[in-house]
């Protein structure tokens, strides 16, 4: 498909559009005994983004708004969001987006691998990694500055030097960051943007026998045209958002990075826990050995069984030692390293956020083959201490028809210390058993303190096809920043499309950014 270019007019036209506010004065699907905080929406099949009663949206950036006169364009399915405001203010400042594939299809990807033509690639490697876009909000509304000398990109073509004892399969940088999924913000506010499903683009090599061998070409294809090792992806990408300098930071492992969420240890050393998303993967924490740094630490795997975190250390372990030659070795294959010393395997951890009124840890665990609905694990460290090699854990919340929801995936906390989490029921699975009942993927709300404590309750319903992803908070918790990541991408052919959100109509759907407000957002979270 060509990108359109969008001139001035249009995108002040587009800057002018209003704000949609849908009532959803509907049923919930929750069988809850507790009065329900609010006026909960019921799952809904509409093309369009459903907001409980008192919200509404603006509509920030979309796939393919041009970003800076260099040409440079919002990448596809914008996923994590972070907002660092400029000189204290918090109505201006730059959102950091990740763009995490070109999968759907129809859209930005749109000839199967083996017919796919070197321009079509070029094409496509623009597409993820992230964007920084300067946006403000001069008049009680969210607007994209256009030209902003900070408006810039990443993708899969820029140069990124690995943060690394040794070269990774020979380099000392990737070309590229890629699968750009959920992430976090340190303490020191850069930002962690993190590759997930990095074999899509360039498939995969194992070292089964000490061999490396090329064991699976990738869905995507970008291999047919250009050579890159897959030990390049599958990090986490710490970057500064005000100068866009970029690195990846080995020490943190290589598997399908989720998320990174980074707090401290009671020590000041920094601490990040990350899930891998794959079925009967792990559940990771680096604990650095710095205060304000990643470059240097331990990484540890988590054996949930026995409440325990363990080293993935060479010097610490003799089989490590017999089974990889370096550190470096062991972290481009953390996963065997994982099994190699008894890590429990998860129900695809997804996103990981720390409560911030008890310091618990809650991780989404989306679903397992045995466990469709997936569930919100909750860990406690040992005496509230991320720096801690021991812990409790246990469900805190289970998917299902009794409790509204399937398939958790992203979580925040807003600024009053109460959880939203977004659901990712697979595009191919919505409306079909076992997940007819959840219609939509959604947004929820869940109280963390006071009456119905721990219940969730639905505050948003995404078009056909989505997942709402990437939630942020504003710091005044007036504003949420939420992407629509792949509308449509359940549609059965290119003519058949199942959603046109957001422009309504015929048009092909975008995957876009919104920042939601109004009055039940005040009531709910503002400080
Ligand atoms: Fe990219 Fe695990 O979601
Ligand atoms: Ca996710
Ligand atoms: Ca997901």
């Amino acid at each position: 498909m060509k990108k359109k270019m969008i001139n001035r007019r249009a995108f002040l036209q587009f800057m002018g559009r209003t704000a949609v506010v849908t009532a959803g004065a509907r049923p919930a699907l929750s069988l809850a005994t507790t009065p329900p905080p609010f006026l909960p929406i019921a799952p809904a099949t509409d093309d369009e983004v459903i907001l409980a009663e008192g919200l509404g949206y603006d509509l920030l950036v979309s796939w393919g708004d041009l970003l800076n006169s260099k040409g440079e364009r919002f990448g596809f399915n914008n996923d994590y969001t972070a907002f660092f405001p400029l000189d204290g203010n918090p109505g201006d400042g730059l959102l950091w987006v990740n763009h995490e594939e070109v999968l759907s299809g129809y859209f930005a990807s749109p000839r199967a691998p083996a017919q796919k033509t070197r321009a079509d690639i070029d094409r496509e490697v623009l597409e993820v990694g992230g964007s920084i876009v300067r946006i403000n909000n001069a008049d009680g509304r969210w607007r994209l500055v256009q030209d902003d000398r900070y408006n810039r990109r990443l993708d899969a073509t820029t140069n990124i030097p690995f943060i690394s004892a040794e070269p990774v399969a020979g380099a000392d940088a990737a070309i590229g960051t890629l699968g750009n999924c959920a992430g976090g913000v340190t303490p020191w506010q850069t930002l962690l943007t993190c590759e997930e499903n990095f074999h899509l683009f360039y498939g995969d090599v194992s070292f089964a026998s000490g061999q490396r061998v090329h064991e699976q070409d990738s869905i995507i294809g970008w291999e047919r045209y250009l050579e890159r090792p897959p030990e390049h992806y599958g990090w986490v990408v710490e970057v500064d958002p005000f100068t866009g300098a970029a690195h990846k930071l080995t020490a943190l492992g290589r598997f399908a990075h989720e998320g990174a969420t980074v707090t401290r240890a009671r020590d000041g050393r920094a601490v990040v826990y990350m899930g891998d998303d794959k079925t009967d993967e792990h559940i990771y924490k680096f604990i650095a050995a710095e205060p304000d740094s990643l470059h240097n630490g331990v990484l540890y795997v988590a054996d949930t069984h026995g409440g325990r975190w363990l080293p993935l250390a060479m010097d610490q372990d003799k089989r490590l030692q017999a089974a990889f030659k370096t550190q470096t070795e062991l972290l481009i294959r953390a996963r065997e390293a994982a099994k190699l010393v008894g890590a429990t395997p998860q129900d695809r951890p997804e996103d990981i956020e720390t409560d911030p009124l008890t310091g618990a840890v809650l991780i989404a665990l989306t679903k397992h083959p045995q466990r469709p609905y997936g569930s919100i694990l909750k860990l406690e460290e040992q005496d509230n201490d991320p720096g801690a090699t021991t812990f409790r854990a246990g469900t805190f919340l289970a998917g299902g028809p009794h409790n509204g929801f399937a398939c958790p995936d992203n979580l925040v906390f807003d600024p009053r210390g109460n959880l939203w989490f977004c659901t990712d029921v697979s595009s191919h699975e919505l409306y079909k058993p076992p997940y007819e009942p959840f219609k939509n993927n959604g947004l929820f709300y869940v109280p963390m303190s006071g009456t119905g404590t721990g219940f969730p309750w639905q505050v948003a319903s995404a078009p056909p096809g989505a997942e709402l992803t990437g939630p942020t908070f504003s710091a005044d918790g007036r504003t949420l920043f939420l992407s629509v990541q792949h509308p449509g991408e359940d549609s059965p052919s290119a003519d058949k499309l199942s959603s046109h959100w957001p422009d309504g109509g015929t048009a092909l759907p975008k995957p876009s950014v919104i920042g939601i407000a109004g009055p039940l957002l005040d009531e709910l979270t503002a400080v």
